[in-house]
């Protein structure tokens, strides 16, 4: 049995009011499109279509690493004219799956579920009891219980808006069946529109019972409208993240104020503290502790490191028992071995610094190699850029950086050389050596500032 899966996504989204096409609003991160296609993947799709809108070449665009058969629905004019778009690339599958790009959280479970339910009819459909069964289509049984038909609100009497048993949209048909029934659906309705929903009565009138399936949750089922929605979507499934790190062992002091966006593995007894971002691929090693306000993205923490509040990192790997931080920026292609610590307004730049080295306070280290045991003082910036060339500057072991010292790359200093604070360091400094650069200091005598003028008047 092949399933092909054909998500419908050519709505305009107009209630967005936005420039870019719904399916690509973010969820935790990723287009809401993303979330369907892993669905319709896990769900055990052979073939996969999209039907996207007029103006939406962005989708492909955007989803280039994804295959699938891409198919433009010109003019909208509705659900079962958008899968008839479709059904020319599905003509070798034996049941079509029909899914929805604005609606993200759909289970794999439930679809295969879904799947199950009809394997002996030709048509299945998910369904869901709502408390407000306002604007959906109405899940029409007869006395026994069966199906009937999908009643449209817009085409709804008063008896039939009093179900509470709505369609999802979500529905997986035989395949030479449905194409049978697209064909003769008509647009004789409130809205003018070829509505999918009525090959239900089409299946109906062939003596095929309707299998349904009922989706546990609303949230699970619920399409994307507007970015109210979308910001309540965003929060149950910050809410699922938190829960399950939780349920893992680690200790968010706050689940409300904890956001990720991609993968976060974790070790045992990791804490997190309010207001921290983690986006991509992080990884934080046994009793690592974040403080307030960070962002960590595509990084790895080693054990009982210490990232105190507001610092940022990026593409970046710290070693064990480090300590970064308050303020601390570590970016792209960083590389800090065990017992690091970077202090307060400091930023370091693709650059490796050796176990037990200390970059406290306001500085920039930038194309760095710095070895084991180094201090480098307050305030010392690499010159890392000629204004068209990026240079790198090597600090050897045990090295002691004074204060204010900046050092012009390309640049050397040797293993346990000093720097006199204050020093412009543009030659080798050798190592186990004091060097430094320092105009002489001088006093001026008899010199008086200048006398202030009188006050007017
Ligand atoms: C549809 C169902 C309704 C169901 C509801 C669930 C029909 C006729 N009605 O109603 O029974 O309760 O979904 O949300 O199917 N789309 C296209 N091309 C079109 C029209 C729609 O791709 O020409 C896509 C939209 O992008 C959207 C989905 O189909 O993702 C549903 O369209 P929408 O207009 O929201 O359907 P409803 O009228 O809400
Ligand atoms: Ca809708």
């Amino acid at each position: 049995m092949k399933l092909g899966v054909v998500v419908l996504a050519a709505g305009q989204g107009t209630r967005m009011r936005s420039r870019q096409p719904k399916v690509l609003h973010q969820l935790a991160g990723r287009p809401l499109l993303a979330y369907v296609l892993d669905a319709a993947q896990a769900a055990g799709a052979d073939r996969l279509c999209v039907v996207y809108g007029h103006g939406g070449e962005a989708v492909p665009e955007a989803m280039a690493g994804v295959t699938c058969t891409w198919v433009l629905q010109a003019e909208r004019l509705g659900t079962g004219h958008a899968l008839l778009q479709a059904m020319e690339a599905m003509a070798d599958m034996d049941r079509v799956l029909v899914l929805y790009g604005d609606v993200p959280r759909i289970e794999a479970s439930t679809l295969r579920q879904l799947i199950a339910s009809a394997a002996r009819t030709a048509l299945g459909i998910l369904t869901v009891v709502v408390e407000h069964p306002d604007g959906y289509g109405r899940i029409v049984r007869d006395h026994d219980g069966q199906v009937r038909r999908i009643v449209e609100h817009q085409e709804a009497s008063e008896a039939e808006r009093a179900i509470r048993e709505i369609n999802t949209g979500i529905l997986v048909a035989d395949r030479a069946r449905l194409d049978a029934w697209l064909a003769r659906l008509d647009n004789d309705n409130a809205q003018g529109e070829y509505y999918l929903t009525d090959v239900v009565a089409l299946a109906v009138a062939e003596g095929f019972p309707v299998a349904t399936t009922q989706a546990a949750t609303m949230a699970e089922v619920s399409g994307v409208n507007d970015r109210v929605q979308l910001a309540g979507l965003e929060r149950q499934v910050q809410r699922n993240h938190a829960e399950r790190l939780m349920r893992a062992g680690v200790t968010l002091y706050d689940p409300a104020r904890f956001d990720l966006r991609g993968d976060l593995t974790v070790g045992q007894d990791v804490t997190i503290d309010i207001n921290c971002l983690f986006e991509g691929q992080v990884e934080l090693g046994d009793g690592v502790s974040i403080g307030p306000h960070c962002c960590l993205k595509n990084c790895r923490i080693g054990a009982h490191t210490r990232i105190f509040a507001h610092s940022v990192i990026e593409d970046a790997q710290v070693g064990a028992e480090a300590r970064i931080g308050p303020f601390a920026r570590l970016r792209p292609q960083t590389q800090l071995a065990d017992r690091v610590r970077i202090g307060n307004f400091v930023e370091i730049k693709k650059s490796e610094i050796g176990a037990g080295s200390k970059v406290n306070h306001l500085s920039y280290i930038g194309d760095t190699r710095i070895g084991t045991g180094v201090n480098v003082g307050a305030g010392t910036i690499t010159c890392n850029y000629d204004g068209v060339h990026k240079h790198c500057t090597e600090i050897g072991d045990g090295a002691f950086i004074g204060s204010n010292t900046a050092l012009v790359a390309p640049v050397t200093v040797g293993a346990g050389a000093t720097i006199g604070a204050g020093s412009v360091i543009h030659r080798p400094a050798p190592p186990d050596r004091l060097t430094l650069t320092r105009a002489p200091q001088t006093t001026i005598d008899h010199w008086r500032p200048p006398a202030k003028k009188p006050p007017p008047g």
